[in-house]
C-alpha cells in the first residue's frame, strides 16, 4: 500500500516508520523544510529509543521518504494519515484543530481515486466529520473515506506499541476503508491482534476516554500514597495487593510525583471541555486535572518538609527532569513546578538529566545544569530523584555519601527501599511508604 503521513512529530514519525516497516511504501510530510532535511541526513528530531535504526533501514530499503512538498504523494496513496498536532487552545484548554483542519484542506485539493483520509491525531469527538465536510466542500468530487484510527503510542515503548499493539481502533462505517486499514495493519492482523471497527465519534472517545482513565488511576494510586504516609501503610505493597485483582490491573499504579507529558495533561483538559460542551458533567477527570496540578507544586514542599521546612540557600541536586524516562521530552514535567516552588522558597538548584536538559535549559532559569548524576550531588545539602532513569537506579550510594553535604534524598519515585537506605547510612523518604 502506499501511505502519505502528514506531520512528522512524533506520531507522524514513528508510525510513518513502522508502516514503511510492515512493508508500505511510506512517504512523510511536513512543511518545515529544516526538519525534513534533517530527517533525509538520518537525524532525527525526536528522542526514541531504536527509531533512528528503523528510520535508517526503511530508507535505505527505498520504502521510507520525507519530503516537503505532499503533491505525488497524495496523489499516489490509498491512505493519507492526518498526524499533525492538536495543542491546548490558548486560554480555554480546548484542542486547537487548525493545523488538522488545514491539512484536510490540503489532501481534498490533491487526491486521486479512491482514498482513505485517516485521522491519527487525538482530536475531539466530531472532528472525523468536520474533516469530511471540508474535504467535500473543497472538492465536491474527492472519493474518500474519513476514518479515526487513534494512535496509543508511549514516548521512549513507542515502536513497540505500534509494532504489538494491545488492540488497534479503527473508525469508521466504510467497508472499502475498513480493508485498505486492515490491508495497514496486516502483520498485527495475522497477529490476532484485535482490531476494533466502531463508528467514527466513538473511535474518537476511545482515545481520550483511555488516556484519561490511565490518568484517573495514577492520580488515584498518588492519592492513596499520601493516605499511606498518614496511616503508617505502604503504597507499593497496596498497589500490589489491588493490582492482581484482574479487574484492576497492574499497571499505571505507581505512585510518583504526578503525570506529566504532552498527552494525560492536554487530552484530560481537551475531554473535560468536550464533556461540558456537550452538557455532560465529568467530575472524576475534573478533579484528577486539578489533584495532578497540585501535586506536582506538593512535592517541592514535600522537599522543603524533609529539610526542616527550610531550604533557604541550601543546595537540592535534582536527578532527572524529563516527564519520564527515555525521553528528552520536558512538557508538563513535575521538574517544572518543583523547581520553581524550590527556588521560590530560596534553594540553590543543581540538575543532570540524561536527555532532557537542553530542552530543560529553555524552561528553566538560574539552574546549573551538571555532567552527570555525581557531578549533580556534588556539594549539595540533599538529593531529590524526579525520573526513574534507569542509571539512577544503581547509583554508586559510597560515592553518593562522600559528596552529599549530608547523606540525604527524597526519592520521589520509589526506586530504592528505605531499609536499605538507612543501612547505607542514609536519611531518606520517598512516596506513600511508610517503611
Ligand atoms: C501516554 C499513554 O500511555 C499512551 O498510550 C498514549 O498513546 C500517549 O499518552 C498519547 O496520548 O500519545 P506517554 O505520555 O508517552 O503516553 O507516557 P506514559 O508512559 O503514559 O506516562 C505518562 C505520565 O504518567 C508520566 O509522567 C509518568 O511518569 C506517569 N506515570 C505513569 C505515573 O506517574 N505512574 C504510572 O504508574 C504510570
Amino acid at each position: 500500500m502506499r501511505v502519505a503521513m502528514i506531520g512528522t512529530g512524533y506520531v507522524g514519525l514513528v508510525s510513518g516508520t513502522c508502516f514503511a516497516d510492515f512493508g508500505h511504501i511510506v512517504t512523510c510530510i511536513d512543511k518545515d523544510a529544516s526538519k525534513i532535511d534533517a530527517l533525509n541526513n538520518g537525524q532525527i528530531p525526536i528522542y526514541e529509543p531504536g527509531l533512528q535504526d528503523l528510520v535508517a533501514k526503511n530508507v535505505e530499503e527505498n520504502r521510507l521518504f520525507f519530503t516537503t512538498d505532499p503533491a505525488q504523494a497524495i496523489k499516489e496513496a490509498d491512505a493519507v494519515f492526518i498526524a499533525v498536532g492538536t495543542p491546548t487552545r490558548r486560554g480555554d484548554g480546548h484542542a486547537d484543530l487548525s493545523y488538522v483542519y488545514a491539512a484536510a484542506e490540503e489532501i481534498a485539493g490533491l487526491v486521486d481515486g479512491f482514498t482513505v483520509v485517516v485521522t491519527k491525531s487525538t482530536v475531539p469527538v466530531g472532528t472525523g466529520d468536520e474533516v469530511e465536510a471540508i474535504i467535500q466542500r473543497t472538492r465536491p468530487d474527492a472519493d474518500v473515506a474519513v476514518v479515526s484510527n487513534p494512535e496509543f503510542l508511549r514516548e521512549g515503548a513507542a515502536i513497540n506499541d505500534f509494532k504489538r499493539p494491545d488492540r488497534v481502533v479503527v473508525g469508521t462505517e466504510n467497508d472499502q476503508a475498513v480493508e485498505v486499514m486492515q490491508e495497514l495493519y496486516r502483520p498485527l492482523y495475522l497477529n490476532e491482534t484485535p482490531i476494533i471497527v466502531t463508528k467514527r465519534r466513538t473511535s474518537e472517545l476511545i482515545k481520550y476516554a483511555a488516556n484519561a482513565f490511565l490518568a484517573v488511576k495514577i492520580t488515584f494510586i498518588n492519592e492513596i500514597a499520601d493516605l499511606c504516609e498518614k496511616v503508617g501503610a505502604n503504597v507499593q505493597e497496596v498497589s500490589r495487593g489491588i493490582g492482581l485483582d484482574n479487574r484492576i490491573g497492574s499497571k499505571f499504579l505507581h505512585a510518583g510525583p504526578g503525570y506529566g507529558g504532552s498527552c494525560f495533561p492536554k487530552d484530560t483538559l481537551a475531554l473535560s471541555k468536550i464533556a461540558a460542551d456537550a452538557g455532560s458533567d465529568l467530575k472524576i477527570v475534573d478533579s484528577v486535572i486539578e489533584v495532578n496540578s497540585d501535586r506536582k507544586k506538593k512535592m517541592a514542599q514535600k522537599v522543603i518538609d524533609f529539610m526542616g521546612g527550610d531550604v533557604q540557600g541550601k543546595t537540592v541536586a535534582l536527578l532527572g527532569l524529563a516527564f519520564k524516562p527515555n525521553t528528552d521530552d520536558m512538557r508538563e514535567a513535575p521538574s517544572i513546578d518543583i523547581v520553581q516552588k524550590l527556588q521560590e522558597a530560596g534553594a540553590l538548584i543543581r540538575a543532570y538529566d540524561p536527555a532532557g536538559m537542553e530542552e530543560a535549559s529553555r524552561m528553566m532559569s538560574d539552574v546549573l545544569f551538571c555532567d552527570g548524576p555525581y557531578h549533580a550531588i556534588e556539594n549539595a545539602d540533599v538529593a531529590v530523584i524526579v525520573t526513574e532513569w534507569d542509571q539512577f537506579r544503581a547509583l554508586d550510594l559510597d560515592r553518593v555519601k562522600t559528596l552529599l553535604k549530608a547523606p540525604k534524598i527524597v526519592d520521589l519515585r520509589n526506586i530504592y527501599k528505605a531499609d536499605y537506605m538507612s543501612s547505607r547510612g542514609f536519611e531518606y523518604t520517598s512516596v506513600g511508604r511508610s517503611y
